[in-house]
């Protein structure tokens, strides 16, 4: 049983989706930081290898005030038979994340996507939960040629089913908030990095590479653009959107307003790793899209979002991270004096999948 001083106000106890993957154990320790109460709900998807997501929650499993329910979100009964409390939010972040693995498994993104964000609508709707925050994402601007996109651009050219199911989630989030009054925010997050992100990204990817002085796959002619956005920024517009309430339904960009193009990522990465990337180059990629820009000002206006992470400070603190947590796996020091890798034993000998 937990307590607290008669006269202190109950914590908040929010339930978060995904809470062991990239974005969500960050989002966990800010809250836990913060003095939340958590439920996480994570099935541990296999699509990169679920120690690495035990690894992210190492911290939060030893807290008084966190719950760990390994229940899959399509388990409708699972659901109902194991959240068996009160929740003042939903944070959504649980997903099959990943685009070209969505045009190889189209049906398991929608399984997963669509009807397990159904299924947990459904469960705020038997339990009179309020506030339902949605990890979309910048996917659903496809190939929408007006950059920066804006929220007020209806005009959404999805390529690939990873991006229709989130077109899909934000549009039951409609229906949710106009028929049951659960207040709904779709956040459409672009291309978050730092630590402990997911092993298929290009930064993770590129990085792993390079530090193995193995080549790095560069699909397209390295024109195609990024809207990069540190992971701590990221965690802080969906900390604003839970505190959000001036109206019922919003969709809202959390990216960070600056482009760069596949070559400046590699040479920044170059620089901050003190290895050259050896490139090699492949055709593009179905479902990719040529660019991600995000106008930020609804963000700003709505919920005070201010990302200030440049990008060289973003992939130093994942280079940190990296150098704590590779260490074993055949990856050798770079060549610069830059004190990034710290040279310790190994902690634990985690192998990725992804790459
Ligand atoms: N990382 C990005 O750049 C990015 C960009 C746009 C949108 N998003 C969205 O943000 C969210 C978080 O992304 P992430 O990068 O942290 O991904 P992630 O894969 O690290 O985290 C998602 C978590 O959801 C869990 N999960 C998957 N299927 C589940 C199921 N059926 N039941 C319960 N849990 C399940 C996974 O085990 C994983 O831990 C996702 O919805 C993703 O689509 C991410």
């Amino acid at each position: 049983m937990r307590t607290h001083a008669a006269d202190a106000p109950a914590p908040r106890h929010a339930l978060v989706t995904g809470g062991a993957g990239f974005i969500g154990s960050h989002l966990v320790d800010l809250l836990l930081a913060e003095g939340w109460r958590v439920t996480a709900v994570d099935n541990f998807d296999p699509f990169y290898h679920p120690s690495v997501k035990w690894e992210n929650i190492a911290a939060h499993v030893k807290h008084p005030a966190y719950t760990l329910t390994p229940v899959d979100l399509r388990d409708e009964t699972g659901l109902e038979g194991q959240l068996d409390d009160e929740y003042d939010v939903v944070v959504h972040l649980a997903a099959k994340a990943g685009v070209r693995p969505s045009i190889a498994d189209p049906l398991v993104y929608q399984d997963v996507n669509v009807r397990g964000t159904q299924n947990l609508l459904e469960f705020c709707r038997r339990r009179a939960i309020g506030h339902f925050v949605f990890a979309s994402s910048s996917s659903v601007y496809g190939v929408n040629p007006n950059v920066p996109w804006s929220e007020e651009d209806h005009g959404l050219m999805p390529i690939s089913p990873y991006a229709s199911t989130k077109v899909s989630g934000e549009l039951l989030g409609h229906v949710y908030s106009q028929l049951f009054g659960i207040r709904f925010t779709a956040l459409r997050f672009f291309t978050a990095y730092g630590p402990r992100q997911r092993p298929d990204l290009a930064i993770h990817k590129f990085a792993r590479l390079m530090m193995a002085r193995r080549p790095i796959p560069m699909f397209g002619d390295g024109s195609m653009r990024r809207d990069y956005t540190y992971v701590g920024d990221v965690v802080k517009g969906v900390r604003a959107a839970m505190d959000y309430t001036a109206s019922q339904y919003e969709v809202i960009n959390l990216g960070n307003n600056n482009t760069v193009s596949l070559h400046e990522l590699v040479a920044a990465l170059e620089e901050v790793l003190g290895v050259e990337a050896i490139v090699e180059r492949h055709a593009e990629q179905p479902g990719d899209v040529p660019q991600t820009w995000a106008n930020t000002d609804k963000a700003m206006r709505l919920l005070g979002f201010r990302p200030n992470t440049p990008l060289r400070d973003g992939l130093r603190r994942f280079a940190v991270w990296a150098s704590e947590t590779w260490f074993g796996e055949g990856i050798s020091a770079p060549r610069s004096a830059a004190p990034i890798f710290r040279y310790e034993e190994p902690r634990r000998p985690v192998t990725p999948s992804g790459i």
